[in-house]
């Protein structure tokens, strides 16, 4: 395999073709002069036309392949020499972890073994200044430090990890693997541990996403148990400046708390949806989407709360989020509007039997 990224140095990004990693990939090439290989093996999650604006772009090469493919990974870090790696590759949706959770052992927790491993070989061998320069930036999420109750401090990066789903205990797993290899054996490894996040290209079986699209098609709006429980909302471009600051300056072995200081109750977050889609593309009955709100049943295991304290990465490397939950969300509901051939190209076939495994019908 041969890749040119004349003049530009090089980062390999894992799961770039996801939501997180897609906005990271655009946001990286509009900022940044280095060059980009995104592995990614294209799950169901994986859509190349979060990536298809730069599909001419010289500086961005796709690579189908897996986190956990230690020959594929030797042989993309011994051509292309990057001087980080940053891994966001990973089953990512907690309702899939609790039908299925082996897929989530095997990419989060044996998978990023295999990186680990991969990566420790190609550091160990790079010249004393390199070895130095070289980092490892693993993408986590909040979710490692289990739930809250209401009158409980946010998480701190001090905060015990107490996972309580598959997919929160394979990450924590993870993150515990890249400690360790740290510690063990010196690679440069970083951690962020982020709250939940929203914005252009988000699969429509997360919360916000998923409201848009019912709401559009005339379907029920599934509210799990009250829709009381609380996330922290960070826009998905604030999260990936965040990733950029963290591997500019963060100190090695450290670990970051990135969060939108936005709590906010799920009923809440489905009415605001709501309210924004009624102004913008108002129902043909005149109606209220909001109307479409159904209570189902809730999820096992369901965290509470979650709430980010994020003064870590203010001060000590002066990131905070550029927009509120009120400017985000709107800019999110503008997207999913402005784009339903993207919507439509993810919503047939095994998005369809995903919707009747989980909600039934
Ligand atoms: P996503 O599910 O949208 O994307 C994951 C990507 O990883 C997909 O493109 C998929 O094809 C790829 N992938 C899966 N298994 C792979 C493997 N074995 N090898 C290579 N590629 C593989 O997820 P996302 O929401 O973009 O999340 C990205 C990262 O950020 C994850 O590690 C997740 O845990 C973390 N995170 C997500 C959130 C959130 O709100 N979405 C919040 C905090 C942290
Ligand atoms: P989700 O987007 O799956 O993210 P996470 O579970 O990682 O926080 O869900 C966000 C919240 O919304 C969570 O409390 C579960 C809830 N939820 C619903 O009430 N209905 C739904 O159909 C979905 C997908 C989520």
């Amino acid at each position: 395999m041969v890749i040119f990224f004349k003049g530009h140095d090089v980062i390999l990004v894992t799961g770039a073709a996801g939501f997180i990693g897609s906005n990271f990939v655009h946001t990286w090439l509009g900022s940044n002069s280095d060059g980009i290989i995104n592995l990614d093996k294209l799950t169901y999650a994986g859509n190349l036309a979060n990536l298809s604006s730069i599909k001419e772009n010289g500086r961005h090469v796709f690579v189908r392949g897996d986190i956990g493919d230690a020959d594929l990974v030797t042989r993309l870090l011994k051509d292309h020499q990057p001087h980080a790696v940053i891994n966001f590759a990973a089953e990512s949706h907690v309702d899939r972890s609790i039908h299925g959770p082996e897929e989530f052992v095997q990419t989060n927790i044996v998978g990023t073994y295999h990186i680990l491993e991969s990566v420790r070989g190609y550091w160990s061998k790079l010249p004393e200044d390199k070895k130095a320069a070289f980092r490892f930036l693993h993408v986590s999420t909040d979710e490692v430090y289990g739930t809250l109750s209401a009158d409980d401090p946010p998480f701190a990066e001090t905060n015990p990890y107490a996972p309580n789903s598959p997919y929160s205990a394979s990450k924590a797993a993870s993150d515990h693997l890249v400690r360790a290899w740290h510690h063990t054996y010196g690679l440069p490894v970083l951690t962020s541990n982020c709250s939940n996040n929203y914005g252009p290209y988000q699969f429509p079986e997360k919360l916000i996403p998923l409201v848009i699209h019912n709401a559009l098609a005339g379907k029920p709006l599934p509210i799990y148990g009250d829709g009381q429980q609380i996330r922290d909302w960070l826009y998905v471009e604030d999260h990936c400046r965040a990733i950029m600051r963290v591997l500019e300056a963060g100190r090695v072995g450290e670990t970051y708390n990135i969060g939108g200081s936005n709590e906010l109750a799920n009923l809440d977050v489905v009415k605001t949806v709501c309210g924004i889609l009624d102004e913008l593309r108002p129902r043909s009955d005149g109606r209220c989407y909001a109307e479409q709100v159904t209570f189902v049943k809730d999820r096992p295991g369901h965290d509470v709360r979650y709430a980010i304290d994020a003064r870590k990465i203010e001060r000590e490397l002066g990131w905070k989020p550029l927009e509120t939950f009120e400017t985000g969300i709107r800019k999110t509901v503008q997207w999913y509007l402005d784009n339903p051939a993207w919507v439509e190209g993810v919503t047939s076939g095994a998005y369809r039997q995903w919707e009747s495994l989980q909600y039934g019908g």
